[in-house]
């Protein structure tokens, strides 16, 4: 299949566009499309097949279930049985926005959406872009991030081209995500509500919603087996080809094991991802990436997986990660970068 690339121009060609992408999501065609988190590989939500043919463009096992897309509040009654009180509360402070959450399905969800699940995720994205589709289309559109699967999240068009050319109809341009990593998932079929996967918005803003809303503590310890409550909690992501290891701790110690690390590994290609207060702290290492500022973890999440795709690309045998603290948007970092590692993290405290 030749993949069509198109970029809207903010003129009238852009309806034209807008027209082809619609006529393919409805015949069952896949179409990438940028969000405001990351890019989304995107089918008809209601069109079983189409949903079949997202699985086997990402290479992804069809128990993990997808998140429908929509456009506007009102396009999510005909898809759940109901909106607990919380979830009104939600949708009203962060969508559109890059919140998901988990409602009781209703019948027209087809299984190949939720992968069997009496559940189904749903968010509304704030990009542009995404909005201008999806209300074109006025469908739910099923969306997992535009990766092969295992691979990081494609926050520019270069990634999703790397992973998906020639397996999708159409790729919209729409320049870089702009929060870098995937959307919270909140699971609000449960008594209090949790967060499956954090994100951009963090327990300490759902907790101002509704202070007793809880986090699953598997996504930030990386040696719990705990049975996962999110099938995608199972499955190893945001995974470089590199061996990855994480650092944490007090700086200091930690800028010091991460120096030991590459002196240590002089046969190895070596990549340190690093902060912008402590980059300048590394010497004789191949490639020095920095991920922005610990005062500003927005650069942080926005830059962490194009910075993990670049260490490919370059072909780096070992990543050397520096931590964060895991509070706020620095959980949900740590969270993706303990996948990344296969939760290998060092501590020096
Ligand atoms: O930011 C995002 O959420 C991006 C953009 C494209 O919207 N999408 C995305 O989709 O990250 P995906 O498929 O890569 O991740 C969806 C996550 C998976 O971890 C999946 O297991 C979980 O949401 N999920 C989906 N439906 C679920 C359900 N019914 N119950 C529990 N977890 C669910
Ligand atoms: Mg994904």
């Amino acid at each position: 299949m030749k993949t069509e690339i198109i970029k809207f121009k903010g003129n009238e060609k852009d309806k034209k566009y807008l027209d082809k992408i619609k006529k393919t999501f409805e015949k069952g065609g896949l179409v990438v499309f940028p969000t405001e988190t990351v890019y989304g590989l995107g089918g008809n939500g209601l069109d079983a097949n189409a949903c079949k043919k997202i699985y086997e463009a990402k290479g992804r096992p069809s128990d993990n279930p997808l998140i429908l897309h929509i456009a506007e509040n009102s396009q999510i009654d005909e898809l759940v049985l109901e909106i607990p009180d919380v979830a009104k509360k939600c949708m009203e402070k962060f969508w559109p926005g890059p919140l998901t959450m988990i409602f009781k399905r209703s019948d027209i969800v087809p299984d190949a959406v939720t992968g069997g699940l009496d559940t189904v995720a749903i968010r509304e994205p704030s990009h542009k872009i995404a909005n201008k589709i999806l209300k074109a289309v006025h469908l739910p559109i099923a969306a997992p991030s535009a990766n092969i699967s295992g691979r990081p999240s494609p926050t520019k068009i270069e990634h999703v081209l790397e992973d998906l050319d020639g397996r999708v109809d159409i790729v919209v341009d729409g320049g870089k995500s702009v929060v870098g990593i995937e959307s919270t998932v909140l699971d609000v079929t449960v008594d209090p509500p949790m967060i499956l996967r954090p994100g951009k918005i963090t327990l300490e803003d759902l907790q101002k919603i509704s202070p007793d809303i809880t986090i699953d503590q598997s996504t930030i310890d990386a040696t719990n087996k705990k049975v996962p409550k999110s099938p995608g909690q199972k499955y190893k992501h945001y995974a470089p080809r590199a061996e990855a290891i994480c650092f944490g701790g007090n700086i200091d110690k930690m800028v010091l094991e991460i120096q030991k690390n590459i002196d240590e590994n002089k046969d190895k290609k070596v990549a340190v991802l690093a902060s912008t207060e402590t980059i300048d702290e590394y010497k004789n290492c191949d490639l020095k990436i920095n991920l922005g500022s610990r005062e500003h973890l927005e650069e942080v999440a926005s830059n962490l997986f194009d910075a993990l795709r670049h260490c490919d690309d370059e072909g780096v045998d070992l990543i050397l990660a520096e931590g964060f603290e895991p509070i706020g948007l620095g959980l949900s970092i740590m969270n993706r970068l303990l996948k990344a590692c296969s939760g290998r993290i060092v501590m020096r405290i």
